[in-house]
């Protein structure tokens, strides 16, 4: 098992030659244009990384730069104590599941389980560094004298066949990872008599069965339905615990990351916002991208101005903010802010200047819980601010009611409204 360390890393891709200008050298490209830039990440031995991200952030590109898929314009990769930035992939000891997942359309699902197994065996035989599964077989007789066996007793009844040491090893871990997959009915089966879903767990499973230093996995889990999509989640994290490989996983779905990973990197256009575990994410957004991006609904801002020592008001209502507040807030007197809410830290309260009214225009009743959009009285169509509130499932509320919302006060965020960073609160306060 290894660390993997990103130092740095830029990514470009280069423009056909057509269209690059003529002033433009060759290989200098607009640093503007960079897919990735500046990327710093650890990622601890048989640790759980999770990256997650809007679409087209880069998540993809970072790990097919770890698989050595792509080539880095700039920065470090190492695996271990190896510096792999131009080795090429299969010398990497990295396995990857990809977005859209290919299998050996001709060969069973057994086949394509083992194939994996058999041709990092090669790898390491030809390289001379035995794997560590090769070296849990014990050789007896040279594999050509093997090889002569195995296919001359291929047609025989099964009992009768010869099986080499490492024919039952891959046997057995393919037999072992299709349990946990719970795709051990489909072994014989090829891919096209595959689901989509069963396809996804089978690249899975072949990722898997090579117990390789590293996965990577990118959205392995997209074509899966809700359910499915759960179970596998759990089969995954309980895998990857019991064989402590080192994971990078992307998703863009922030369940998967909250529930898989040990810890979160959220990246954005190209760039990591903010590396923590999942409730660190959630209590302590560094930035307004991560506290709208982790959390479901989204997090809900509004502009308040700020006066010293410890005042919110807005149009609508006045706020006074917890002690912990002053000593962060002081060189913000006068100041507008942005006041960050999450819809299960608003909830229905009584008239007063502190609270938020506020007029209900959508309902949705979930059953467990409601959601409700609302508006804030006062504000303008063209100055509309819509708000989302969780309220519990047995509160009676209709559209166009009028509400009056409590803050929770020890659960409110505040921001820098130009950069977008959080004011963060001493630790022990928070
Ligand atoms: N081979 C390539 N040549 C040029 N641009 C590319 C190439 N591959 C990716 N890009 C660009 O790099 C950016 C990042 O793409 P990437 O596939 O890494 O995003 P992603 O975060 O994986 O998105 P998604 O969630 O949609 O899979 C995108 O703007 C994409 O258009
Ligand atoms: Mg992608």
């Amino acid at each position: 098992m290894a660390q993997v360390i990103l130092e740095n890393i830029y990514k470009t891709f280069q423009k056909g030659v057509s269209d690059r200008s003529p002033n433009s050298g060759e290989g200098s490209p607009h640093p503007s244009a960079a897919v990735l830039r500046a990327i710093h990440l650890t990622i601890q031995d048989g640790e759980f990384m999770v990256l997650v991200g809007p679409s087209g952030c880069g998540k993809s590109t970072l790990l097919r730069l770890i698989a050595g898929l792509e080539e880095i314009t700039a920065g470090n990769i190492w695996v271990g104590d190896r510096l792999v930035n131009t080795l090429p992939p299969k010398e990497r000891d990295i396995a990857m599941v990809f977005q859209n997942y290919a299998l050996y359309p001709h060969m069973t699902v057994y086949e394509n389980l083992a194939f994996g197994l058999r041709r990092t065996w090669k790898a390491s035989e030809e390289s001379g560094q035995p794997s560590r599964e090769a070296m849990t077989s014990a050789k007896t007789i040279p594999s050509w004298a093997e090889n002569m066996l195995v296919t001359t007793t291929r047609q025989l009844p099964k009992g009768l066949q010869y099986r080499s040491p490492r024919e039952q090893e891959i046997d057995r871990q393919v037999h072992s990872v299709a349990q946990v997959l719970q795709i051990e009915p489909l072994l014989k089966r090829l891919p096209k008599q595959l689901s989509g879903g069963q396809k996804q767990r089978v690249a899975l499973g072949r990722a898997m069965a090579r117990n390789p230093q590293v996965f990577l996995m990118d959205e392995p889990l997209s074509n899966l339905d809700a359910k499915l999509r759960a179970e596998t989640r759990s089969q995954i994290v309980k895998l990857q615990r019991q064989l402590g490989t080192t994971t990078i996983y992307v998703t863009h779905d922030q369940t998967e990351a909250m529930t898989m990973g040990d810890r979160i990197a959220v990246m954005n256009a190209g760039q990591i916002q903010q590396i923590a575990s999942p409730l660190e994410l959630y209590h302590r957004p560094a930035n307004r991208f991560v506290a709208e991006f982790i959390g479901s609904p989204p997090m809900n801002f509004l502009p308040v101005q700020f006066r010293a020592p410890l005042l919110l008001t807005h149009e609508q209502f006045r706020f006074t903010l917890p002690e912990a507040w002053e000593p962060v807030l002081q060189k913000y007197d006068g100041q507008t802010l942005t006041l960050g809410i999450r819809p299960e830290h608003l909830s229905v309260g009584a008239p007063a200047p502190k609270n938020l009214p506020v007029q209900v225009e959508l309902v949705e009743a979930l059953g467990s819980e409601t959601y409700l959009a609302v508006r804030l009285n006062g504000a303008t169509a063209s100055h509309h601010i819509p708000l989302q509130v969780r309220v519990e499932s047995d509160r009676v509320v209709q559209m166009g009611d009028q509400l009056w919302l409590a803050i929770a006060p020890d659960k409110l965020h505040l921001f820098e409204p130009e950069t977008g960073q959080a004011i963060a609160l001493p630790k022990h306060s928070g």
